[in-house]
């Protein structure tokens, strides 16, 4: 009997769900195919994962990690932390036969909407100046250029900062002893 005919890749049911520590295997190895000049070490997974909910009681965690799986392979990951006021995207990831199906978008969204809840006014993130197609996907989703930080990275790369405002800050006050 032959094997059922496979649909294409975005068809296939895909769960999202926490990161573990035990994924961080399969997302080194993606980390090193996506971000092949300045991988996280495998360290720096393990510190994070360590500082989020549920490792951490829900009120102590300030990190949240999320994989997205199809047919039990890890496809996609992303991560945030909120310190507040300020939430950050620490990373975000799509394996590069699943990109450009809206995946990158969604786990964005995610990261977004648990850094309201979270209570942030403004999202944050790092992109480097040589990836225009993150950076796409970014002001596409509301981030804004605030800075651009020289050789910010290992191979020398600039890094851009982005900012997401979540929320309206008061109008400053006028000056002390205005005219009127
Ligand atoms: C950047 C990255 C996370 C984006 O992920 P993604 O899943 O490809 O993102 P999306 O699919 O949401 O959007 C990417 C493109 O696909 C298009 N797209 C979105 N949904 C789509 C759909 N359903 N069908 C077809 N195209 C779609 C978008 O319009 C977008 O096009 P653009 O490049 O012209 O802006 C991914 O490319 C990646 O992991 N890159 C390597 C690592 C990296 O650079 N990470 C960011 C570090 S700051």
């Amino acid at each position: 009997m032959s094997a059922p005919p496979q649909g294409a890749a975005e068809d296939r049911p895909l769960t999202l769900r926490r990161m573990t520590a035990a994924d961080v295997p399969a997302v080194l190895a993606l980390e090193h195919q996506l971000f092949p000049s300045d991988p996280w070490p495998e360290a720096f997974f393990y510190d994070e994962l360590a500082q989020a909910s549920p490792t951490l009681p829900v009120e102590r965690a300030t990190r949240k990690y999320w994989v997205a799986e199809q047919q039990d392979r890890i496809i996609a990951y992303a991560g945030m932390m909120c310190v507040l006021p300020l939430a950050d995207v620490q990373t975000l990831a799509v394996a590069a036969e699943a990109q450009g199906q809206g995946l990158g978008g969604e786990l964005l969204g995610l990261i977004e909407a648990e850094s309201r809840t979270w209570g942030a006014e403004d999202l944050l993130l790092e992109v480097r100046a040589d990836n225009p197609g993150a950076q796409r996907l970014y002001l596409r989703n509301g981030f804004e250029q605030i800075h651009l930080r020289r050789t910010y990275y290992a191979d020398g790369g600039d890094a851009l900062i982005m900012r997401k405002r979540l929320a309206e800050r008061p109008a400053p006050l006028g000056p002390v002893g205005g005219t009127s």
